[in-house]
């Protein structure tokens, strides 16, 4: 099982979860770490490069801090441009067919806060249909998240050790 992490942090020098967790994935062997800011500055996404990683891994995870309800610009670009008529839907397009999908996100908002009655409303499943969306059309299986919520008020031993349960998570077999 090859699993490909595919990082979308517009600004990772700042970022104290998503960076830790990057470098942490980049020890473990069989994962990729791609890092899709650092290689798009300019949001000119190499499609083809892009669909030959895919294709080379089973498992694909997005890796992403929850920016107004979603994903960073690039990761959106990246599915519009990626994700293409012909190649991943369509009747003939069939290439992620089988693979798997899973999200990994911060959120600066608590745990509280993602719920009916907190003060974002919805939950986590809720807000994130869309990639669950995504996953049903190609026919990848949507895997369960990781999310670390709140993580403005975490600590650098808390981060760290956020690093190891997500490293457990992605060992988990569904
Ligand atoms: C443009 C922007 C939008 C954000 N939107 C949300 C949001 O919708 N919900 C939320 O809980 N946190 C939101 N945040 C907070 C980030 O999710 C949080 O700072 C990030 O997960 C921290 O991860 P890092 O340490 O890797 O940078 C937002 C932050 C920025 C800069």
């Amino acid at each position: 099982m090859k699993t490909l992490v595919i990082v979308a942090h517009p600004n990772l020098e700042q970022s104290k979860v998503n960076r830790t967790w990057m470098n942490r994935l980049q020890q473990e062997e069989n994962i990729s770490v791609h890092n899709l800011y650092a290689h798009y500055p300019t949001f000119e996404i190499d499609v083809e490069k892009e669909q030959q990683l895919l294709l080379e891994h089973d498992r694909i995870i997005l890796q992403f801090p929850f920016y107004w309800y979603s994903s960073p610009a690039l990761l959106k670009q990246w599915q519009d441009w990626v994700l293409t008529y012909g190649w991943a839907y369509g009747s003939r397009g069939t290439k992620l067919r089988g693979k798997e999908l899973m999200l990994v996100i911060s959120t600066g908002g608590p745990e509280t806060a993602y719920q009916a009655g907190g003060y974002n409303h919805f939950s986590m499943s809720e807000l994130i249909k869309p990639f669950q969306a995504t996953a049903n059309l190609t026919g990848m299986r949507f895997l369960p998240s990781f999310t670390k919520h709140g993580v403005r008020l975490l600590t650098i031993e808390h981060i760290r050790e956020s690093a190891e349960e997500l490293v457990r998570h992605l060992k988990n077999n569904y």
